[in-house]
């Protein structure tokens, strides 16, 4: 069955939030690159490469679907931060950004009776709440650190070896 053209609308703009997540992601990456955090720069850029693998889950599922892909400009990202901790916590935020935008796709998908498109955002419902947790942890150890350059070079360290960790 031919993919409902409200949910297409839909998940197309879905396509262009993960985007913009991992657009964001990656000014992130830049901010650490320039205060000589190497760990958080790579944890962020990797996060910033995982947003695009979830726009192309969308972009797939759309094709497949026979709806129709509309590419439209990513917003550019903010690109100056104050510390680690205020971009963990903008980070979060973004991630609970997106928890809402999932919710709100599911739901229409229910109004529209799109019961394949909610068994696919399923899988970004389990994914939102793993993001949430995993941002949660590092904003906690961030704020933990904060302050004092030692422990945040030791944090820095941490999540440079966690990098190659991530899935999804
Ligand atoms: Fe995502
Ligand atoms: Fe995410």
């Amino acid at each position: 069955m031919k993919l409902n053209p409200n949910v297409a609308e839909a998940l197309n703009k879905q396509i262009n939030n993960e985007l913009h997540a991992s657009y964001t992601y990656l000014a992130m990456s830049a901010y650490f690159e320039a205060e000589d955090l190497p760990g958080f720069a790579s944890w962020f850029r990797g996060h910033s490469a995982e947003e695009e693998t979830h726009a192309m889950r969308i972009f797939d599922f759309i094709a497949k679907r026979g709806g129709r892909i509309h590419l439209d400009g990513i917003a550019k990202p903010q690109t100056d931060y104050d510390s680690a901790v205020d971009v963990l916590e903008q980070a979060l935020a973004q991630e609970q950004t997106v928890t809402a935008q999932i919710n709100a796709l599911f739901e229409l998908a229910n109004d529209e009776k799109e019961y394949s498109t909610q068994n696919m955002l399923s899988w970004f419902l389990d994914e939102q709440i793993e993001e949430e947790d995993l941002f949660s942890s590092i904003l906690d150890k961030a704020k933990a650190a904060s302050g004092d350059r030692w422990n945040l070079l030791l944090l820095d360290q941490e999540l440079a070896k966690r990098g190659s960790e991530q899935e999804g």
